[in-house]
């Protein structure tokens, strides 16, 4: 084979995979059989969009109603269409009935929107480890959001990020109803 034809098949290859990737975090239905298998995420790579989320989920943080624990979270939530969608945790006396920074956002998006497709969300509070989405938040990200980049942060830097599907392993959810 020509060595143009091996590059031309070699860049096709990388289009097809780059499509693969950008379908699988933003298309109709990311909670498909690949979503199973967790992919890993090169710690580097961070895209240009993502200071301003978190920047985002800062800003929500500052609006935390956490007298009881005070454990301030702030969430921001991307969607395909580059719009932020922030939350903070909202807590009350009874405590059980507290709400995460992650569901505020969730649910003010999706209370909000007929249709919507999200491809990120950046979590953050001021603790040197960094602080993943509880259980419940994981499952309800999961089930509206499919398999969607978690950026895990401080008010002051990076700690991790992760796909969705890495912190939700066989995940239930409608495909098994
Ligand atoms: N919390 C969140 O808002 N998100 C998380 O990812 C972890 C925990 C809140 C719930 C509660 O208000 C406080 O943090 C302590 O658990």
């Amino acid at each position: 084979m020509a060595a143009s034809d091996a590059r031309r098949i070699g860049e096709r290859r990388v289009r097809t995979r780059d499509r693969r990737e950008a379908d699988r975090r933003s298309g109709v239905d990311r909670r498909d059989e690949t979503a199973w298998k967790p992919i890993a995420i090169d710690p580097s790579d961070s895209s240009s969009d993502e200071a301003a989320l978190v920047a985002a989920a800062v800003e929500a943080r500052d609006f935390a109603r956490a007298p009881f624990s005070r454990f301030k979270v702030g969430a921001a939530l991307e969607t395909a269409a580059g719009e932020v969608i922030t939350g903070c945790n909202v807590e009350n006396a009874t405590y059980g009935l507290t709400m995460c920074a992650e569901r505020v956002a969730l649910y003010k998006a999706l209370s909000a929107r007929k249709e919507v497709r999200f491809t990120r969300i950046a979590v953050v509070a001021d603790t040197p480890e960094p602080t993943p989405p509880c259980g419940s938040c994981r499952q309800l990200l999961w089930e509206y959001c499919g398999d969607i980049e978690v950026v895990l942060a401080t008010p002051t830097q990076v700690t991790r990020r992760l796909m969705l599907s890495a912190l939700l392993p066989l995940p239930f959810d409608v495909r098994l109803l």
